[in-house]
């Protein structure tokens, strides 16, 4: 499929996606999800692609939300199929084998800050701004925003910007732990990559399965969690990755992992 809307490079295993739209502020129409979701089963599959990053075109927007033009005009026919296809892509973010980072160039509102949410952690540059507009247009968060932006910051903080549909900045987004780290513009990709490329030096299966382990305890009971997180840690003891770390430690040399 050939991208209008999106970009995707591979710079040495890390996996850099950009939405590209920049007349609309990055907003999410139809085609801009789909080709999002082809592009994301592919790196999904792609093995070369050790971490992601996923970002917005430009110096003012991550993406602005749902294409609002677009929408103004569906039915709940047509609202379903958008949201349905929105929201695989997004779980699809979610549950991909490798860790994904959202480095938030901008307006992260409504979808944005739903496909914020649906990355494994968030760094904002000084000028982003947070929020969940939908009630101010006569509908819900429809991208796992009432159900993962809670599961972020917590219900009440959650609750408050899905309710007030006001924006937040960087600072106060790193405040409520929506954002990790805050940065100044210019340097927000290469600490992104700075901070990918430290979790490539590690072993890669247990990285992928601690991953699962804390998406899967997350929406289950802790008991039912920590009887996976025996599994996956049992898992661990039969790879090569194993080995080779506590060999280097116990050794005291160099660790090489192959994600064996
Ligand atoms: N859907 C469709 N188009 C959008 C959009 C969206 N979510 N967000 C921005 N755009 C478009 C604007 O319509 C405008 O297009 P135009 O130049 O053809 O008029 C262009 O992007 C630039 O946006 P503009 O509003 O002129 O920029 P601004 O700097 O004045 O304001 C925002 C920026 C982000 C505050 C404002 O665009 C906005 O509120 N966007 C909607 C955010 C939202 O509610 N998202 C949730 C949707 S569920």
């Amino acid at each position: 499929m050939a991208y209008n809307n999106i970009k995707f490079v591979n710079e040495d295993g890390i996996g850099i996606l950009t939405i590209s739209r920049p007349k609309a502020l990055n907003a999410l129409n139809t085609e801009t999800v789909t080709e999002l979701n082809d592009c994301v089963g592919k790196i999904e599959a792609d093995e070369s692609v050790k971490v992601v990053i996923i970002t917005g075109e430009g110096a003012k927007s991550f993406v602005a939300g749902a294409d609002i033009v677009e929408m103004s005009t569906k039915n709940p026919v047509e609202g379903r199929k958008f949201g349905k296809i929105s929201q695989d892509t997004f779980t699809r973010i979610e549950n991909l084998p490798q860790p994904v980072i959202a480095a938030v160039n901008g307006y992260a509102l409504g979808g944005g800050c739903e496909l914020a949410c649906a990355c494994d952690f968030r760094y904002a540059a000084e000028n982003a701004k947070f929020g969940q507009p939908e009630v101010g247009l006569g509908i819900t968060p429809g991208f796992g925003g009432t159900q993962r932006l809670p599961r972020v910051v917590g219900r009440g903080y959650g609750k408050e910007m899905i309710f007030r549909a006001n924006m937040i900045d960087a600072q106060e987004a790193h405040r409520i732990g929506l954002v990790n780290k805050v940065v100044p513009q210019e340097e927000l990709m290469d600490t992104c990559k700075k901070v990918a490329k430290e979790i490539m030096g590690n072993a890669p299966i247990a990285v992928q399965l601690a991953k699962t382990a804390i998406n899967r305890g997350i929406n289950c009971d802790v008991v039912t969690g920590i009887a996976y997180e025996d599994e996956v840690f049992a898992l661990c003891f039969s790879t090569e990755d194993q080995k080779e770390g506590m060999d280097a430690f116990v050794n005291k040399r160099a660790k090489h992992f192959q994600g064996k």
